[in-house]
This record gives structure tokens, C-alpha cells and sequence, in this order.
């Protein structure tokens, strides 16, 4: 977690006085929520990432309700709240809890690099200026990474017998 969801200063005015509000012409007292561009930024992020899970082949059958569409609006609320937005997802939800929340569904390599392809594109639309988007990248990979929860030798395919090879058999 962010502790204090706020933009980086940068070098020129860090360690400058934090009043708690958000100031959009100071960087320095811009919460990423704002920088990003609030919650219409999440939407439409969450929103194209949505889309791109609704046609899946991996990752679609893994969301257990038909529609997709509570799932969308608890990521979009986690983010939100994760960059210094509105703490929603904490009201509704409680503690994030991410990793034990996925933890029924199992993610090896394939699903989490395939979370991550639709997410660089839904990332990529937004435009965002550059040290934005490399900000929310770097939180967004390193996270994907954290969920992971299968091996690669756990998967199911490393289970099967092996065969084999027609060159070995008489
Ligand atoms: C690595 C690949 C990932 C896969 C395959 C995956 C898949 C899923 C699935 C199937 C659900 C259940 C749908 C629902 O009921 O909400 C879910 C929930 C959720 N995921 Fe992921 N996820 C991944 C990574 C991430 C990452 C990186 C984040 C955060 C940055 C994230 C945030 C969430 C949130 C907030 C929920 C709802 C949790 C709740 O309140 O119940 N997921 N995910």
C-alpha cells in the first residue's frame, strides 16, 4: 500500500510542508488519484481492461459470475483507493487482502503475464503522460507478480505421465 498517496515532489520542493489537500497546480500536494485524472481515469482504464477480459480465452472463464461487471467496479474501487482516492473498497470490503482473495483462483505464469498484456494495453489508451504512466506500471507489474500463486512445476500440465518419444518404442 501507498502510504501517503501522494505525488512525488520531485527534487526541487521535497520535504515542503503537506497540508493533507490536494492542490492539482502544486504536484507536490497532487494525490496520484488526481494526477492520474480521478475517477473518470479509473474508469475508463478499468472499463477497456474489462473489455479486454470479456473476450479472453484464459482469463474469462476463470471470473466466476456471469456478469462481469462487479468484479470491473472492485478493481476500479481498489485502484482508486490504492492512489489516494476514495477508500470505498475498504468501506464495502473490508482489508484488501489481495493475495487471500486470489488465492481461489489459480494463477500461474500464463494467467498473470496474460493479466498484464491486457492491462498494458488498457494502460497504453489512456495517454498519460510518461513518469505517470511508468509510476503506475511499475505498481501494476509488481502486483500482477505478488498474485501469482502457482509454480510453473505445480501446474497441471507438469502432472501429466510422460510419453515416451515414437523413436524410443520397438
Ligand atoms: C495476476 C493475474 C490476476 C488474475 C488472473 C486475477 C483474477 C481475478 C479474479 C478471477 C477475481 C475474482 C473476480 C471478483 O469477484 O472480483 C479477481 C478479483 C480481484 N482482483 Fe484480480 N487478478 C489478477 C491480478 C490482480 C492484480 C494485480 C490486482 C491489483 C492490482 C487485482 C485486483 C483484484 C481485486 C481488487 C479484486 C476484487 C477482490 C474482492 O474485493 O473480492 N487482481 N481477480
Amino acid at each position: 500500500m501507498r502510504d501517503n498517496g501522494r505525488v512525488d515532489a520531485g527534487e526541487s520542493n521535497a520535504g515542503e510542508s503537506d497540508t493533507g489537500e490536494s492542490n492539482p497546480s502544486d504536484p507536490a500536494q497532487q494525490s496520484w488519484y488526481d494526477a492520474f485524472g480521478g475517477s473518470a481515469f479509473f474508469a475508463r482504464l478499468v472499463s477497456s481492461f474489462y473489455g479486454y477480459v470479456a473476450q479472453d480465452p484464459i482469463l474469462r472463464p476463470m471470473y466466476p459470475e456471469g456478469d462481469l461487471a462487479p468484479a470491473e467496479r472492485r478493481l476500479r474501487m481498489f485502484l482508486e483507493q490504492y492512489w489516494g482516492g476514495p477508500t470505498t473498497y475498504n468501506d464495502e470490503r473490508g482489508h484488501p487482502r489481495l493475495r487471500m482473495r486470489h488465492a481461489a483462483f489459480p494463477i500461474d505464469t500464463q494467467a498473470r503475464d496474460r493479466w498484464l498484456l491486457l492491462m498494458a494495453h488498457a494502460v497504453h489508451e489512456q495517454g498519460l503522460e510518461q513518469r505517470l504512466e511508468d509510476e503506475l506500471w511499475t505498481y501494476l507489474v509488481g502486483a500482477a507478480f505478488a498474485m501469482q500463486n502457482i509454480d510453473d512445476q505445480d501446474s497441471p500440465a507438469s502432472a501429466l505421465p510422460l510419453i515416451e518419444p515414437p523413436t524410443a518404442r520397438s
